[in-house]
């Protein structure tokens, strides 16, 4: 794969050809703070956290670093005061939608955001809307159980029709992946309970600690080939 060479914060840097702006500016351990971002999934820019700047000056503009391909000879800033006001005004936003999340309380304070000029509308909402839930279910898990529903401002995370999904196998990867701990999850009594869906647990038929939800198992078993029974024993009892 070839490489090209670009300017960022005034230090050339070769990168390869087809990545992004945010994995350049790692090249250089330079710290562009997201939240939507996660290296196993396809990038869809919607925090907007990681804006840096592209361009000569006075014809610069912001793009998402996490989804805008590198370009040869590009002059990219990380860090100018259009970039941390931009930045600023994303974190403001997230803390008047999700006043008690920590890591927007953590991630605003590092900028300097202590309070938010805009309004809340549940005091209670921790969901920020990055869609790290929704794409692991798609691209790694590969279901499809999840997905946004509406528009801005009502714009949630949810199953079609908010009903139990007929596609949700129950593998909590969506809660997993969450960074805001929003998706109830729970076990108690060999049932595990999501999307409220109750899903039970299959136990080891050697050792009788439980594994995955049988729909989990099943579903391995369809991808894999491999007959359901293969994995109704635990990996350590195998
Ligand atoms: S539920 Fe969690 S992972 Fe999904 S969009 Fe909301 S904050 Fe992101
Ligand atoms: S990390 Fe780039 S838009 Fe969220």
């Amino acid at each position: 794969m070839g490489e090209v060479s670009l300017l960022i914060n005034g230090i050339y840097v070769k990168a390869p050809v087809g990545s992004t702006l945010l994995e350049a500016t790692r090249l250089l351990d330079l710290e562009i703070p997201t939240l939507c971002h996660h290296p196993d999934l396809k990038p869809e820019g919607h925090c907007r956290l990681c804006v840096v700047e592209i361009g000569e000056w006075p014809h610069t503009r912001l793009v998402n670093s996490c989804t805008y391909p590198v370009e040869k000879g590009l002059n990219v800033q990380t860090h100018s005061d259009k970039v941390l006001e931009a930045r600023r005004l994303v974190l403001e936003l997230l803390l008047a939608r999700t006043p008690k999340a920590e890591l927007i309380q953590k991630s605003a304070a590092a900028l300097g955001v202590t309070e938010s000029r805009f309004k809340t509308e549940d005091p209670e909402e921790l969901c920020i809307l990055c869609g790290l839930c929704v794409r692991t279910c798609r691209e790694i898990v590969g279901v499809s159980a999840i997905s946004m529903s509406s528009r801005a401002p009502d714009k949630q995370v949810a199953t079609p029709f908010k009903e139990p999904s007929e596609v949700c196998i129950g593998c909590g990867s969506c809660a997993f992946v969450c960074p805001n701990n929003v998706i109830p999850y729970t076990e108690k009594n060999g049932i595990r309970t999501i999307w409220g869906q109750d899903f039970e647990l299959v136990a080891c038929s050697a050792c009788g600690s439980y594994i995955a939800p049988l729909a989990q198992l099943e579903y391995w078993a369809r991808l894999t080939g491999d007959p359901v029974e293969r994995y109704l024993v635990c990996r350590n009892c195998r």
